[in-house]
């Protein structure tokens, strides 16, 4: 190390022969940067050390690979108990950036990779920013998705160097930007390949231009008589999506830049006192709740087992062209097979849409169609790592398609099946090697839903199970391990949901006042569409087998409607009639008994559920049912999953509410024995 170097822990500072100081984030222990208390202190003093040394000027870079800041380290927010300790902490981030930003040299951020939260506050506090223009550069504040906003001078930084309406654009979406976009907004003074990165860092210093601004059609709609229109008009726009009480963090970005928008300084205090607000609400906890199971599923994803190389694909249809197109944009080799080649015509169809959406560069979407190929013969099956069976739903045609492409397998593929209701068992009992079968039950829309339940059957490999489990992983989805049980852990849970809303609209309750009781509780769509969605005739085959294994009845109803072919949205007519895709509504239809009565039927039901699959060991925890109905079905994020809801509310309360349904409506709301462990729970707790 030469004699003026100085290393921390997370950080190393070094100054080169041009008098340039080089300040690289490597963060102990993990494989991203992110920011915590620890690796903001050290990066406090190195920056004393920089103002006292007189150099030319200052580049801020990351020693890992996979990128230049993740964000702020979201494991620390768990432990803020009140609003004063949250707004110290803040306030202390705010400083610390605060003391790059007074450092006269220039400054200069070199970004490579993600460049996200607490880390693009980083170096918005930098004179300059230089990113790679590679795909992987992405720059955003995802904190929005978090229930929280930008708290180390974001809100501030970003207004005042893009224009508000670019950073509003960002901070209420939360979406992130590719390195071209952030040129073009002014948020990269340049964007380069990688190998130039350090020259170009090098000339800018040495040339220290005149920091970017945003010029004076950007900055107008700042004016404050602008602003009180468009904060107006954002907030219309944000209430269509998301409810204040529910999602309270859009609003406050809209209110703190309204309010402070021409202030600087005093919005800057403001966002600290704002974000140490929200972050000990309930909605913020809960969707940080949230993010953290998300972590956990994408760490389980992450565990082992190498990961496949050729994918094998029987059946092109819905579901098995999707997962075909989806494993080929995430770089595997693909054959997907099908007795019907206008399937497969349809397969390679829908992955050229699917690549280029989301790959854009015409050479990636090139390269993922080379890997996507049709085989109507199965000639990719004896090179594959792994077979998914994704054919009919039906367990004759499945056995049979197992006897013919068993013989043909590696010695050490696996075998995944995509069904959604036969015991892994049932099919297994027809393979030679019934260990290495596993399901892996992807959901509708594939490219969509992010979790895989990776169903383990009672003759699966513990290696079959954590190399499937790796491979979910691997194609960025979530994998939830599941036991072998009906409808597993997400289609058992949403069923009795789905059922009771069907017996409220037999009871005449207008379709579009239950659907809206349960949007309003939080859920991304009300039950009777999402029915109507799914198809009617899939629900009635799926509540069938559920309740012959569990003795509920199916309602009447939904029976009467598939045995007229109202089967939902394909069919013109379910529970809705349609106009295209849309469901036809009129107001005069929306009204029906008060939306507590509603809601109460349909979540009680859901949690009741949720509870008996806990007690049954479905999954092996709590914080796997809460991840898995999250991810699964959309359950209200800002709640934090069914049993997190559960203990939030109040158990005896709910356990009350729930008989008090029994006595009114019958078995069906009988509490699942799994309650007595958490009344239990509630009475010990102090
Ligand atoms: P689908 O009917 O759209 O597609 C099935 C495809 O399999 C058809 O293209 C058919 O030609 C082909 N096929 C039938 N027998 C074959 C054989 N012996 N060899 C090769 N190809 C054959 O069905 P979908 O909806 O894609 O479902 C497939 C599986 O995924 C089922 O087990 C289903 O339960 C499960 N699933 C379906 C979901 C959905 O929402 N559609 C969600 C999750 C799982």
């Amino acid at each position: 190390m030469a004699p003026d170097a100085k290393s921390c822990r997370h950080w190393r500072l070094e100054q080169d022969s041009d008098g340039i100081a080089w300040l690289t984030f490597d963060r102990a222990g993990r494989s991203a940067n992110s920011m915590s208390r620890e690796t903001l202190e050290e990066l406090a003093d190195l920056l004393v050390e920089v103002s006292r040394r007189q150099s030319a000027g200052l580049v801020i870079r990351s020693g890992k690979e996979s990128g230049f800041i993740a964000g702020a380290d979201v494991n620390e927010f768990t432990g803020l108990t009140g609003t004063d300790q949250a707004l110290t902490l803040i306030e202390r981030g705010q400083t610390i950036l605060g003391q790059i930003e007074a450092l006269t040299i220039p400054t200069l951020a070199l970004i490579h990779g993600f460049c996200l939260g607490g880390g693009l506050e980083l170096a918005l506090a930098c004179r300059y920013r230089i990113a790679t223009d590679a795909p992987a550069t992405r720059l955003g504040f995802p904190e929005v998705k978090l229930g929280i906003h930008p708290g180390f001078g974001g809100t501030v930084h970003l207004t005042r160097l893009v224009g508000p309406l670019a950073a509003l654009d960002m901070i209420l979406t939360g979406r992130s930007i590719d390195a071209r976009r952030a040129r073009a907004i002014g948020l990269a003074d340049y964007t380069v390949p990688e190998r130039h990165l350090e020259n170009a860092a090098r000339a800018m210093i040495r040339h220290s231009p005149s920091p970017a601004t945003p010029g004076f059609v950007r900055s107008l709609p700042g004016m404050w008589f602008m602003r009180l229109l468009f904060a107006a008009y954002l907030r219309r726009k944000i209430a269509k999506r998301a409810d204040e009480n529910h999602y309270p963090a859009p609003f406050a970005v809209i209110d703190l830049w309204e309010r402070f928008g021409g202030d600087p300084t005093g919005m800057l205090a403001e966002e600290a006192r704002s974000v140490a607000r929200l972050i000990t609400g309930s909605s913020a906890r809960n969707l940080i709740r949230v993010f953290l199971l998300q972590e956990r599923l994408k760490s389980i994803g992450r565990q082992g087992s190498s990961v496949p190389r050729h994918v094998h694909v029987v059946g092109g249809g819905t579901m098995g062209g999707d997962i075909a197109a989806w494993c080929a944009m995430q770089g595997l080799r693909v054959t997907v097979q099908d007795i019907d080649h206008q399937r497969l015509a349809g397969v390679v169809a829908r992955g050229a849409r699917l690549f280029r959406h989301n790959l854009r560069d015409p050479r990636r979407v090139e390269a993922a169609l080379d890997r996507l190929i049709p085989d109507l013969r199965g000639d990719g099956l004896p090179r594959a790592d792994v077979v998914i069976e994704a054919i009919v739903e039906d367990v004759a045609a499945k056995q049979e398609l197992f006897r013919q492409i068993e013989p043909r397998l590696k010695p050490d593929a696996f075998i995944a099946t995509n069904t959604s209701s036969i015991p892994i068992e049932e099919l297994a009992g027809t393979l030679a090697r019934p260990d290495r079968l596993v399901g892996l039950h992807f959901f509708n829309p594939v490219p969509k839903m992010e979790l895989v339940e990776v169903v383990r059957g009672t003759a699966s490999a513990p290696e079959t199970v954590a190399r499937a489990t790796a491979f979910a992983g691997a194609i960025g989805r979530l994998p939830l391990p599941v036991s072998s049980s009906p409808g597993f852990l997400v289609n058992r849970i949403l069923m009795p949901y789905l059922l009771e809303a069907v017996i409220m609209e037999a009871e005449g309750i207008p379709a579009a006042a239950i659907d809206r009781a349960a949007v309003e509780f939080g859920m991304p769509m009300g039950p009777l569409l999402l029915a109507d969605t799914v198809g009617l005739d899939i629900c009635l085959a799926v509540a069938g087998i559920l309740a012959a294994r569990f003795g509920t009845e199916v309602p009447q109803r939904l029976a009467a409607l598939v045995s007229v072919g109202h089967l939902g949205k394909k069919s013109g007519r379910g529970f809705y009639t349609y106009a295209g895709d849309k469901p036809v509504v009129s107001e005069k239809n929306e009204k029906g008994p008060a939306r507590n009565e509603l809601e109460e039927r349909l979540v009680l039901r859901l949690l009741n559920e949720a509870l008996a699959c806990l007690r049954e060991k479905v999954v092996t925890d709590g914080d796997l049912l809460d991840a898995g109905v999250v991810f699964g079905t959309g359950f209200a994020p800002f709640r934090g999953g069914p049993l997190h809801h559960i203990r939030n509310e109040g158990i005896g309360r709910l356990h009350e509410r729930l008989k008090r349904l029994e006595e009114r409506y019958g078995e069906r709301f009988a509490p699942d024995a799994g309650w007595q462990e958490l009344l239990l729970e509630e009475k010990e707790s102090p």
